[in-house]
């Protein structure tokens, strides 16, 4: 039974111990290990090359390192290897913490300030009490969840939107296309933890973004793919938009000169929102290969035709 990773080496040692204490029946098998490509039934990797997979004849499963799985090319992989997403504690944790500080500095004007600091202005903004800041999260998956239940306790008026229907306490829930207009009036602060799926692409455009309430702040902790760069600077420069905090972008990095690195009202991280644990990863993934040879469901996973 043989396991290939290709990845980061340093989460590849950790793993490498984990599967060895506690999955010994299982090969951990890491380039330039050689192998033979014949054995290998499950691969570990963020963005694998297309020619690795084509020759793993016996592949059945592609495990992601990361809760996305947009990097994979979907097209190019054999109908019958499945895909899983990574579900595990460390990433909800850091999207959790993440998502709390960028809505906490958004609903407390952190940009204002900063802007004011820079021409040495003191110049104080009232206060608007939390309930009636209103915040919503596109996506209601393992993270957009997460993050609405962090948020609850400081009493933000909450609401999500997805693609089928669901229910949460305390969080307004929205549903497709028709809840669409009805969420987006309601978001001060709009926070997207979206898969980045065909149908997901170029989502945060002016179209979507000037449903908002004027003044209403973007929170973008998805993929820099589902954001229209020219749309947010347009909205931003008319002022529809108050102000964007932005840990991914498209490209990654960012190009040297690109707008965002200076604009006044944005607020960038280097896609650092949250980041796979290794310890805690290795045993999410010894626990889906188990449900594997078991027979049973897997964790996360993915549903090819649509993305996610
Ligand atoms: P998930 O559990 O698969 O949840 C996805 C959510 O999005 C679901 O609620 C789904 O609706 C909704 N959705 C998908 N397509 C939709 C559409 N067309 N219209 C409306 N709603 C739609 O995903 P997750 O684990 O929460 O992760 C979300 C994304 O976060 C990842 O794909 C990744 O891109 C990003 N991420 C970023 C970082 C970072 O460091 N910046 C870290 C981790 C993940 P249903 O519930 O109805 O299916
Ligand atoms: C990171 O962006 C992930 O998808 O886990």
């Amino acid at each position: 039974m043989n396991l290939l990773y290709t990845s980061d080496p340093e989460r590849g040692r950790i793993w490498r111990d984990i599967f060895g204490q506690e999955a010994g029946d299982i090969d951990f098998i890491e380039p330039p290990q050689p192998y033979d490509p014949a054995s290998i039934r499950y691969l570990a990797a963020w963005n694998p090359p297309r020619d690795l997979i084509a020759n793993l004849p016996n592949l059945e499963v592609l495990f992601s390192i990361g809760a996305g799985v947009d990097q994979f090319d979907m097209d190019g992989l054999p109908s019958h290897v499945d895909v899983v997403r990574m579900i595990e504690p460390g990433i909800v944790g850091g999207m959790v913490e993440y998502v709390t500080m960028a809505v906490l500095a958004m609903h407390r004007d952190l940009i204002a300030y900063r802007e004011a600091q820079r021409a040495e202005r003191w110049s104080p903004i009232k206060l608007v009490p939390a309930r009636q800041r209103r915040v919503g999260v596109m996506g209601l998956g393992q993270l957009g969840q997460a993050a609405l239940a962090a948020l609850r306790p400081f009493g933000f008026a909450l609401s999500g939107w997805s693609r089928s229907p669901h229910e949460m306490e305390g969080v307004t829930c929205h549903a497709g296309p028709d809840g669409l207009d009805a969420f987006l009036a309601n978001c001060d602060i709009l926070v997207c933890l979206l898969p980045l799926t065909p149908e997901t692409r170029g989502i945060l455009n002016r179209d979507l973004l000037g449903r908002l309430p004027r003044g209403a702040a973007l929170i973008n902790a998805a993929r820099g793919g589902h954001l229209v760069t020219r749309d947010l600077l347009a909205l931003l420069d008319e002022e529809h938009l108050s102000a964007a905090m932005l840990d991914v972008t498209d490209p990654e990095p960012l190009p040297a000169g690109h707008p965002f690195w200076t604009h006044p009202r944005i607020l960038l991280t280097p896609h650092v929102a949250s980041m796979t644990r290794a310890d805690s990863a290795a045993r999410a993934l010894i626990a889906n290969i188990r449900r594997h040879q078991a027979g049973a469901a897997m964790d996360g996973l993915v549903v090819r035709g649509r993305g996610y």
